[in-house]
Formats: structure tokens, C-alpha cells, sequence
């Protein structure tokens, strides 16, 4: 019996078609404790959504999955077949970055909020199922909660419609809540309302959460651990504040170059750098360290797959160089 939620070892989804193979995941590892908080951040294109809607078995018919080793909640799991989509909805709930992608423009929210919560509590009356999504609804932060439950999507504004959608996943009350990029449609000052709501809820709800975003600055607020992607492939993991404040691997110091610094004061005049060079096509992966080819210290063993090497305290890094912390 382990400590984790989710344990997935080797993750590998290939997508097939016009003559060729993608490879969009490469053995993928990823471990979510009971109640913890685990960020997924690397580019665009990374594998980030993949690895969520693997989990939902959301992928197109086209993917081809096959996983190492899965378990969810100490059973083991056969990823990518009817069993993993049995999860969705009743174990695992995901944020979507867009909310009009959860919602129904034809139906109120009081009804939506309702017919979740149907299949994970299918004896309770209308009444009570209609009360319980007032109450969520009002604790995500929608004033005025028992009238707008009689409101249609498009009469909400953005912040608040994905306030409802959250409202939507505490409702069904997962063991797992993903939320893929869960504020990039939003601007600044309701994605900040956004992030506090995600945060109150870190605190009070016994679900583990897994967060998608390209942003490290999202990840070092809400998360505990952090794995960082690079193409498809786990570069580093680790606790969120060790692996942001020392990382390990170029990539991640290239990705945090990127951004404004999670751990200072708001700087406007910072300046922002890019990683030079893009992210290798998918359908022709080069044979050795992934991220070699937009590598500043890359070097002539860079040809070979690097190893993971595990350090204190739970991290690991894939790289050839090794690091002294
Ligand atoms: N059905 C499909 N067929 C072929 N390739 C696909 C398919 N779906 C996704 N991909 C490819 O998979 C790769 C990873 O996509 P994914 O959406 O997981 O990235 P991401 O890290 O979530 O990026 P973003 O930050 O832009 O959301 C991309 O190169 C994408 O083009
Ligand atoms: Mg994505």
C-alpha cells in the first residue's frame, strides 16, 4: 500500500496518422499524494493537457497509450481503456481553461450545478441536490448565489463562470481535481480572484490537485511539488520551493528566465527572455537529451539519453551535468 493517489510510471502516447508517428509522451512518471498539490508547467506543446486527458482517457481515437505501471487510490489501473474513463466525473474532475467548454449555453446554472452531482449521488431529491450547488456556489465566491443560479452562462463574466465550473468539480467531489491552464483566459485582476479561490480551496478540501499551466509563478502559489516537461519528457520534479529557487536542470532555469520571478517583489522593468531555438517535432524526437538541441551546456555526451538521478528531499533531473546541490 503506497502514500499516493496516483502513481504513474512510463507513460507513453503516440498519436498515428498521415503516414507517420507522432511521440507525445515519453515515459512519463508522475506521483500525486493524498490532499497534495502538483504542478505540471513546461511550454507550449510540452505534453501538459495530454497527460491530464490521459488520465480522463479524453485522448483522440487516434493515441496510442501504454503506461508501465498506473494505480489510482491503491488499485491498479489500465490506462487508456473503459476503466480509466469510468473515473471521470465521479474520482477525477477537471477545470478546463476555457469554461464555456463545461457549460451548456441552453441550460441555468442552478440546473448544470444540479445534473452533475446526479450520478455521484443519485438518491437525493432535486431540492437538496439544488441547495448543496447554491452553498458551493456562494463558497467559490458568486454573490448573490440563490439568484444567479437562475442565470444562463452568458449572463456571467468570465471570472465568474469559472468560479461556477469549479463550483462544478467541488460538487462531485473528487479524489483528484485537474485543472488544465485554469486561468489563461482570464485578465490579470480576475485571474489573481481566480488563484485565491484555487487557494482556499488547496486548504480546506481533502482532494488532491493537479495544476496544468505554462506559468511557474501559478504552480509556486498553488502547488507543493512541481514536475516540469520538456517535449513530452519529465525533465525534473521535486518540492515546488527547491526546485524553483535551485533548479537542476538548463531547462528549468531557462523556463524560470522566462518568467517574472514567483519569488520577488512585482518588478515592470524586469526583462523577460526567451529560450532561443523551438520544441523538436514530435515525429522526429532526436535520439539523445531531449532538450540538447536549445541547450546552452549542452556537450558531446548530449548524443545519449542522459540519466534521472535522484537527489535528497525527492528530486529528480535527467541531465548529463550534475548539479552540487
Ligand atoms: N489528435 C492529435 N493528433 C496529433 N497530434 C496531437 C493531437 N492532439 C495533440 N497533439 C499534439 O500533441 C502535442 C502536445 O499537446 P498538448 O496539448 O498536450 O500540449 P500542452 O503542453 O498542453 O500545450 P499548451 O500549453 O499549448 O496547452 C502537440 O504537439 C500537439 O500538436
Ligand atoms: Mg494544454
Amino acid at each position: 500500500m503506497t502514500d499516493s493517489l496516483l502513481e504513474i510510471e512510463k507513460l507513453n502516447v503516440s498519436y498515428r496518422g498521415n503516414g507517420r508517428v507522432a511521440r507525445i509522451l515519453d515515459g512519463v512518471d508522475l506521483s500525486i499524494g493524498h490532499g497534495r498539490s502538483v504542478g505540471l508547467v513546461g511550454e507550449s506543446g510540452s505534453g501538459k493537457s495530454t497527460v491530464a486527458f490521459a488520465l480522463l482517457g479524453l485522448l483522440a481515437e487516434n493515441a496510442e497509450i501504454s503506461v508501465g505501471h498506473a494505480a489510482f487510490n491503491g488499485k491498479k489501473r489500465d490506462f487508456g481503456g473503459r476503466d480509466t474513463a469510468a473515473l471521470c466525473g465521479t474520482d477525477i474532475a477537471i477545470i478546463f481553461q476555457d469554461p464555456m467548454t463545461a457549460l451548456n449555453p441552453m441550460f441555468t446554472i442552478g440546473t448544470q450545478l444540479v445534473d452533475i452531482q446526479r450520478r455521484r449521488f443519485p438518491k437525493e431529491s432535486r431540492r437538496a441536490l439544488w441547495a448543496r450547488a447554491q452553498a458551493v456556489l456562494a463558497d467559490v465566491g458568486v454573490s448573490d448565489a440563490a439568484a444567479r443560479m437562475h442565470r444562463y452562462p452568458h449572463e456571467f463574466s468570465g471570472g465568474m463562470r469559472q468560479r461556477v465550473v469549479i463550483a462544478m468539480a467541488l460538487l462531485v467531489e473528487p479524489k483528484l481535481l485537474l485543472a488544465d491552464e485554469p486561468t489563461t483566459a482570464l485578465d490579470a485582476t480576475v485571474e489573481a480572484q481566480v488563484v485565491d479561490v484555487l487557494q482556499r480551496l488547496r486548504r480546506r478540501t481533502s482532494a488532491s490537485m493537479l495544476i496544468v499551466s505554462h506559468s511557474v509563478g501559478l504552480i509556486a502559489e498553488l502547488c507543493d511539488s512541481v514536475v516540469v516537461m520538456y517535449a513530452g519528457t519529465v525533465v525534473e520534479s521535486g518540492p515546488v520551493d527547491d526546485v524553483l529557487r535551485s533548479p537542476s536542470h538548463p531547462y528549468t532555469r531557462a523556463l524560470l528566465a522566462c518568467e517574472i520571478d514567483p519569488y520577488e517583489a512585482f518588478n515592470p522593468s524586469q526583462d523577460l527572455a526567451t529560450i532561443p531555438g523551438s520544441v523538436p517535432d514530435p515525429a522526429h524526437r532526436p535520439e539523445g537529451c531531449i532538450f540538447a538541441g536549445r541547450c546552452p551546456q549542452r556537450h558531446d555526451r548530449c548524443s545519449e539519453r542522459p540519466p534521472q538521478r535522484h537527489m535528497a528531499g525527492g528530486r529528480t533531473y535527467s541531465c548529463w551535468l550534475e548539479t552540487t546541490q
